[in-house]
């Protein structure tokens, strides 16, 4: 019987690779360090069994049809799927999969990293002394926000924003959410106080985004939401770039309409949107959150198990299809 071949769209950690080829897999992998253009995505896709992608791989039925009829899953190395057609794949009776635990705790340390860094100006404050601008300790020298007994709001309560309120119940922060669903769990856990997004951008000091991109979140904070946010709120963004107007997010940060932000993701990635990067009231990081090794082993090795899953016949855990 000819060996099942998988597709691998970037070098991604070597464990799961080394996981796929131990149950003989035929394993093909794009020797370039750059995202494959479509041309080249559509040739390389030829007769599979299993593709496994990345966020930055749009995968339609176009991309399912150019496979094949041996094709059998597309499996996300990422926790959004946002760059999937699950419709597509479900028609066509391919699965598709993402990697939910594998990065959780790391985009929750870097969401506080980044409300850490805004209110205490960290990366200002490096530029600065880097610059060789300290002359000396002054009272109001970089002048930051406590981080303690403030408000932070979480819009998403999923596993990050999960991660993210025990995190901040640590630094003394107190927490109020928004979710789809009313989390009772968390809020005995955690103390957390359920609200509606427009009452959570009125009264939260910090609000953090962790909900997954689809229709009904694109735009989710715009000049509307904005406007209902404190002149001293910070907004923070781990989830995905096209939750936040990024246009009226610079409108704001320009009229000083909110304190900051502090953002890892884009709307038009890797893009900028114009004037955003010239703002001294925002951090940008170049969509890093998850980038750690440890969790970039285990989304390779949750990836190649969701493609061991299904190409022995099972239905894997983190399967997309409801
Ligand atoms: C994800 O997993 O969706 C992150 O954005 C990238 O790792």
């Amino acid at each position: 019987m000819a060996k099942p071949k998988v597709y691998v769209t970037r070098m991604i950690c070597d464990n799961g690779i080394k996981m796929l080829k131990d149950q003989g897999y035929d394993v093909k992998i794009n020797p370039l360090d750059r995202v494959l253009t479509r041309k080249e995505l559509l040739k390389n896709v030829k007769g599979i069994d299993a593709l496994l992608c990345l966020l930055t791989d749009k995968i339609d039925g176009e991309i399912m049809d150019a496979a094949g009829k041996n094709l059998k899953i597309v499996a996300n190395f990422a926790v959004g799927f946002d760059n999937l057609d699950l419709e597509a794949a479900k028609k066509r009776g391919i699965m598709a999969t993402n990697t939910p635990q594998g990065s959780t705790e790391a985009v929750a340390e870097h969401a506080m990293g980044l409300l850490l860094a805004s209110a205490r100006r960290i990366v200002e404050a490096d530029k600065f002394t880097r610059a060789n601008k300290y002359k000396g300790w002054k009272p109001f020298l970089f002048i930051g926000e406590d981080v303690h007994d403030k408000t932070l709001g979480i819009i998403g309560l999923g596993r990050i924003g999960f991660a993210v309120a025990a995190r901040a119940l640590c630094f003394g922060l107190k927490i109020v959410y928004h979710d789809v669903v009313r989390n009772p769990e968390f809020e005995a856990k955690f103390g957390g106080k359920f609200m509606e997004t427009s009452d959570l951008l009125k009264q939260s000091d910090f609000v953090t985004l962790h909900v997954p991109l689809m229709p009904s979140t694109r735009h989710l904070i715009g000049k509307k939401e904005l406007a209902l946010m404190k002149k001293s709120a910070y907004l923070i963004n781990t989830s995905r770039g096209p939750v936040i107007d990024e246009k009226a997010l610079v409108a704001a940060l320009k009229k000083k309409q909110i304190a900051g932000a502090a953002i890892d993701v884009y709307e038009f990635e890797p893009k900028l949107s114009p004037g955003l990067a010239k703002l001294s009231n925002i951090i940008l990081t170049p969509h890093i959150a998850s980038a750690t090794i440890e969790t970039r082993r285990k989304m390779s090795e949750i990836a190649a198990q969701n493609i061991i899953e299904t190409l022995s016949g099972k239905t894997p855990v983190h399967s997309l299809h409801k």
